[in-house]
């Protein structure tokens, strides 16, 4: 079984031509009655194949069709969903009552004609309903998300009970048939690749390292607001452990010049991306005969960089190296662009990368940068760094490294009043973030233990000059994203 994420105005034509087994129609952040927003076929709905309908898909399946959906009635974070169907095909074998995750802004009040209602919750009174006689189902909160207890259930009943799915797709093979593939497009030519230390970019080195050998150099940008050690430890892994050509462009006073006075959060977004891609294409031109340039692009990149050409807004600018290929007239390889997220941790772990990169968690392109709120100087990266660092090795010594999605400090352009010895201190506040989460769209901030807390706030004020308090943030995404800028 294999899926595949096409924009919504996708012909009728392509989709028949795939013959797939079941749609999905996505949520997204538009009304139906806004006039921008997306609209698909009614076609689609008689295709005579199973249709779920999420969030936004599902209140236009409810608009479309005759149902009634009314504007401005949201629902957002966590909600209570109780099953009121006694016979249900999403709901079969699951408990009545569950925990879901909502993120709307206008709820269907009036099922569409042929639709039962399945599920309710307390600000969506139609958060579930079937039309079993044509196979159309839909959901208001969104059963792919981490938080909504029996998502996968749910989408496991769909896609299974429902469209007769057999979930036989399979990693094993994924490596030999990369390798096969990479030196069938890249032939005896040379391959440059950006290598930030991240797991999709170590990923993708090692694997066209493993197909191409000496045919690969990567180029590591030290752009300055990297965590602590960084630099080192990349190198010094790629090189040494792996045997891979690394060059090492050191630019980090560069980067900082350009980032002095500036606080605007997409501004600093844009310099750092401007500034890499001017850097890595200087560093790349002395390559001799390179022809070709690798990028870590995974499955989501895809799906979120169409997504901000097409209707969905853009929240923050997370792509720093588009049109880098173009620009260099180098043609474009991506291997691991069909992978999601895990299944390239698996294919690290079959390439023998060590745990502890294979397990890392994200890092931003515009690094510390988007965590120092405020203007970013070699003095407050340096302040940041200290502390990032004594957070993480608490976090990695008390075993919750490997539990959470994503950890950091962020420094903040606050200053506050304390007392060390008898002293009064006037220094920054910190924030420390700390997400769970599978996807990264959504995440809900960890609940850590109150000593683990203690400690990190009392090391951190008691070792980094200039931070004199520590805070901790309780926000989910959405309301809130995971990062700070
Ligand atoms: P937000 O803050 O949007 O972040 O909730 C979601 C995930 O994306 C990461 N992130 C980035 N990754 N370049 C990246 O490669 C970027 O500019 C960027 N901004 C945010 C963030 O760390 C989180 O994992």
């Amino acid at each position: 079984m294999f899926s595949e994420v096409l924009p919504f105005d996708t012909s009728m034509d392509r989709i028949r031509a795939r013959k797939p087994i079941g749609l999905i129609l996505s949520g997204g952040p538009e009304s139906v009655y806004d006039p921008q927003a997306p609209v698909v076929e009614d076609a689609l709905f008689s295709l005579g194949i199973p249709v779920l309908g999420i969030c936004y898909g599902m209140q236009f399946m409810m608009h479309r069709l005759g149902g009634g959906v009314e504007a401005g009635h949201g629902e957002y974070g966590r909600a209570k969903a109780r099953v009121l169907a006694e016979r249900s095909d999403l709901f079969t074998g699951l408990d009545r009552d569950q925990q879901v995750w909502a993120s709307h802004g206008d709820r269907v009040l009036r099922a569409a004609p042929g639709f039962v209602q399945t599920a309710e919750s307390d600000g969506a009174p139609f958060t579930a309903v079937e039309d079993r006689e044509r196979n159309l189902y839909g959901l208001q909160f969104h059963p792919e998300v981490h938080h909504t207890d029996h998502g996968t259930a749910i989408l496991r009943n769909f896609l299974y009970g429902v469209c007769g799915a057999v979930g036989d797709w399979s990693l094993a093979s994924f490596v030999e048939q990369a390798i096969q593939e990479i030196r069938g497009q890249v032939g005896d030519a040379h391959v440059v690749c950006g290598l930030s230390g991240g797991v999709d970019s170590s990923v993708m080195a090692l694997l066209l390292h493993r197909a191409l050998g000496d045919a690969l150099t990567c180029i590591f940008v030290n752009n300055g607001v990297l965590r602590k050690g960084e630099v080192d430890e990349v190198i010094h892994r790629f090189r040494e452990d792996y045997h891979l050509d690394v060059r090492l462009a050191d630019s980090a006073d560069m980067f900082l010049s350009r980032l002095a006075g500036v606080t605007e959060p997409e501004r600093k977004r844009k310099i750092i991306g401007e500034t890499f891609i001017e850097i890595f294409e200087a560093e790349a031109a002395r390559i001799k005969d390179a022809r070709f340039l690798a990028q870590g692009t995974i499955y989501p990149d895809r799906i979120e960089s169409a997504s901000v050409k097409g209707p969905s807004a853009t929240i923050k600018t997370h792509h720093n190296v588009g049109g880098l290929p173009d620009r260099m007239n180098l043609s474009l390889v991506e291997p691991l662009r069909d992978l999601f997220k895990d299944e390239v941790r698996e294919v690290g772990r079959e390439l023998g990368l060590s745990a502890a990169f294979v397990g890392r968690h994200p890092f931003p392109g515009p690094g510390l940068a988007v965590r120092i709120l405020g203007e970013v100087t070699a003095e407050r990266v340096g302040v940041l760094q200290q502390a990032d660092a004594i957070f993480i090795s608490e976090l990695r010594s008390y075993g919750l490294y490997d539990s959470t999605a994503q950890a950091f400090v962020v420094l903040l352009p606050v200053k506050t009043v304390g007392v060390m010895g008898d002293q009064r201190t006037y220094e920054s506040v910190a924030a420390i973030r700390v997400v769970t989460t599978t996807d990264f769209m959504t995440a809900d901030w960890a609940r850590l233990p109150a000593e683990f807390l203690a400690l990190v706030a009392n090391r951190i004020v008691n070792e980094v000059r200039g931070i004199n308090r520590v805070v901790y943030d309780i926000t989910s995404k959405p309301p809130g994203t995971i990062e700070w800028e």
